[in-house]
């Protein structure tokens, strides 16, 4: 007995570490805590436009599987686009059985003037998801209001390409990158017009919009994309040279 019950649990132990590597969603460390509450109305209409620049999330694909983060996890915006699975926890008379996976496509700002422990549930340091009400809805009851869950990092399943998203001017190129699957968050990303020889950095102007000041009119554009985990994706002529402002465009994807 003494020596099958840590024997067993090795087994236990190694049996889930493998359940997570098959899983391949970049998590073995398993969950973290954190708290939620919605917002949005029951529609999730209040959950459009947001910090990360996606503008309508049905039409992005995201419908109402989405969250605004706390500062903990926002990250200046370089968090947008990412997936998390979330389950609530610890709390039988409001928790749903089952658990849902959300992008982060908003802040969720601090309130200084409201405490930590009673409104101020975004405030630093604390790690806070504020979901659309419909995917709150899915793990806890209504009248529940804030719950504890846990959550971790899931890999971003999207079907089609990377979609590129070109607004602004001549010589204020801003682009919004989404539809990212993987990490799905974006953390640089290079444009190169067929006129040139060399890729050039875009800065992050905010949220997911990426901004270049050269004039890139007439010429069919190819983008690189890097995300948190460090992959690149190369995607060439995205745009054909009758491109226009406005459009988005559609380039490859991360496995
Ligand atoms: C732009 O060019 C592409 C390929 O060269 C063509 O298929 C497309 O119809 C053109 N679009 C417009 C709006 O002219």
């Amino acid at each position: 007995m003494a020596i099958l019950v840590p024997f067993v649990v090795f087994v236990g132990l190694l049996c889930s570490l493998l359940v997570e590597v098959a899983r391949g969603d970049g998590s073995s460390s398993g969950w973290s805590n954190a708290h939620a509450t919605f917002y949005g109305g029951s529609d999730a209409s209040g959950t459009m436009g947001g910090a990360c620049g996606y503008g309508n999330l049905y039409s992005q694909g995201f419908g109402t599987n989405t969250a605004a983060l706390s500062t903990a996890l926002f990250n200046s915006g370089s968090t947008c686009g990412a997936c998390y699975k979330i389950r609530c926890t610890n709390d039988g008379q409001w928790c749903l059985p089952g658990s849902i996976t959300i992008t982060a496509t908003n802040f969720c700002p601090p309130n200084n003037a409201l405490p930590n422990n009673a409104g101020g549930w975004c405030n630093p340091p604390l790690v806070h998801f504020d979901l659309s009400e419909p995917v709150f809805q899915r793990i806890a009851k209504y009248k529940a209001g804030i719950v504890p869950v846990q959550y971790r990092r899931v890999a971003c399943r999207r079907s089609g390409g990377i979609r590129f998203t070109i607004n602004g001017h001549s010589y204020f190129n801003l682009v919004l990158v989404s539809n990212v699957g993987g990490a799905g968050d974006v953390v640089a990303l290079s444009i190169k017009g067929s006129g040139q020889s060399d890729w050039q950095a875009m800065s992050r102007n905010w949220g997911q919009n990426w901004q270049s000041n050269s004039k890139l009119d007439g010429q069919s554009l190819s983008f690189k994309v890097t995300t948190s985990d460090g992959k690149t994706l190369v995607s060439n002529n995205v745009a054909a040279p009758n491109w226009s402002f406005g459009q988005t465009y559609t380039g490859g994807q991360f496995n």
